[in-house]
């Protein structure tokens, strides 16, 4: 079995558990990860909710063909794979007691990694305060019980605008899956747009031609070996002083490496016109090339200010001028973008690489709402790691690293392939719906919560 870490190894042995429990130290299990054949949820899915239950009513089919063996009551025997509980019909803050009645009872009876999904409607589509605060409720209470689960479970909210809940089939299905270990907590809205199915389910991104800059090593390779294994063509691009390992990984997803230096003016249009010579045209745009220069801002000079944002930030910007152009990405594309929770909580010798970070969440509001790009069906989302076992970490000093790793509601880090999965999914034509999304993929780290 593998384990992101000597810590969690330890105490997953049985003397382990015992030593830590008697310390009252953190206890993380070893994640449920994705794997091909694995079914959606470990046991059955309990479902309830408030009123009508018209989300369920629209999901229910879809989450029993993908795997879900659904039930109306929580089983005496069984351990439960997961909970969806449908909020949507609330109408105020009393009608939250279908919740807590819900949920309650089932928490106890939780397996291993398994899940919570409550789904209820975008409060800001709301204008009586009493809808909107039950809707606002929602994010209260998912937060708090992710804190409480034990045992890798986690607890997520779908957010739907009235009319768009098949669109977030997609959605619940991954907060299900194995494929969201190491995403806690966190918020997904759903818009409308019309999903497209895959062929194959197990090949979502099947014929489609991806683009993954910094592919070379950490979450780059990782995020290009995902999208290879959904089917997608990838173009890996790194460095010139990474080539070989860029090459490595290029063979590896059987796939092309092309040595761009992101921050060269003309990035993106030798991207967009290797994608087009060699496969074709281009669909999918992972922006995850990013470098830290870490300083006190007291000591921190323009060099290493300048390349920081550079490199994270303007880069992306002016590759977008050619990405997004009328001949850049294929109607229907997605672009995702890695920020990371130092964006959104702020990092002490950190201020160049949160702005930068900060500065793609700037990026996705802005193209999100973008008329042009909405009507060509092109969707825009960002992913925020938290604390990610990588090369960059490693270097991180021990003590520092440690809390790091053990400050989220897992008490461990994450792996680069979660990080990847959540951006495989937002790549997916499944989520036409989604676009403006920041969803954390950091185990509900304390940082910033
Ligand atoms: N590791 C973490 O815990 C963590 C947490 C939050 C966010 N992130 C973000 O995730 C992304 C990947 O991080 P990682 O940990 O894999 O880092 P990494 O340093 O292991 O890999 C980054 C890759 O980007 C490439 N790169 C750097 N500058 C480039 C340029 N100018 N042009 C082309 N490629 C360039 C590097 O050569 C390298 O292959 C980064 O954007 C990082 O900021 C990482």
């Amino acid at each position: 079995m593998a384990h992101s870490d000597a810590y969690t190894a330890f105490v997953s042995t049985g003397a382990g558990t015992r030593i830590a429990g008697a310390l009252g130290l953190p206890q993380p299990v070893a994640l449920r990860r994705h794997e091909a054949g694995r079914s959606l949820v470990d046991g059955p899915v309990l479902v309830g909710g408030h009123g009508d239950m018209p989300a369920l009513l629209a999901l229910r089919a879809g989450l029993e063909r993908a795997g879900a063996p659904l039930v109306d009551d929580v089983p005496a025997e069984d351990r439960l794979g997961g909970v969806v509980v449908d909020m949507t019909a609330v109408t105020t803050p009393a009608d939250l007691e279908s919740l807590r009645a819900t949920l309650g009872p089932a928490l106890r009876r939780l397996g291993r990694c398994a899940r919570v999904v409550v789904v209820g409607l975008d409060p800001a589509g709301a204008t009586a305060p009493a809808v909107r605060a039950a809707r606002r409720a929602l994010e209260g209470i998912t937060r708090s019980v992710a804190k409480e689960l034990r045992g890798g479970a986690t607890a997520n909210l779908v957010l739907l605008t009235p009319g768009s809940e098949p669109a977030g089939l997609g959605t619940v299905e991954f907060l299900l899956s194995a494929r969201s270990a190491y995403v806690d907590a966190q918020v997904f809205r759903v818009g409308e747009g019309v999903p497209t199915l895959p062929a194959d389910p197990a090949r979502p991104l099947a014929a489609k031609v991806a683009v993954v800059t910094g592919a070379a090593q950490g979450i780059g390779a990782e995020i290009a070996r995902v999208l290879a294994r959904d089917g997608a063509t990838l173009v890996c691009v790194d460095v010139p002083t990474a080539g070989s390992a860029l090459a490595a990984v290029a063979n590896e997803v059987v796939g092309t490496a092309l040595q761009v230096d992101v921050t060269a003016s003309d990035a993106g249009r030798r991207i967009l016109d290797h994608a087009r010579t060699r496969h074709g045209g281009l669909d999918v745009v992972v922006h995850n090339a990013g470098i830290t220069r870490d300083k006190l801002l007291a000591n921190t000079d323009a060099d290493r200010w300048h390349a920081v944002l550079d490199v994270n930030l303007l880069s992306i910007l002016r590759m977008n001028e050619a990405f997004l152009d009328q001949d850049g990405v294929r109607d229907g594309g997605h672009l995702v973008l890695v920020s990371s929770i130092a964006g959104i909580a702020g990092n002490r010798g950190q201020s160049n690489y949160a702005a930068s970070k900060a500065g793609v969440l700037g990026l996705v509001d802005a193209y999100a709402t973008d008329e042009l790009l909405r009507r060509r069906g092109i969707t825009v989302n960002a992913v925020a790691p938290g604390f990610i076992e990588t090369a960059m970490t490693a270097r991180i000093p021990l003590a520092t690293r440690e809390l790091g790793r053990r400050l989220n509601s897992l008490s461990q880090g994450g792996l680069p392939v979660d990080v990847a999965e959540t951006i495989a999914h937002f790549a997916s034509d499944r989520q036409a719906a989604v676009s403006g999304n920041v969803v954390r993929v950091c185990g509900q780290s304390l940082i910033g919560a």
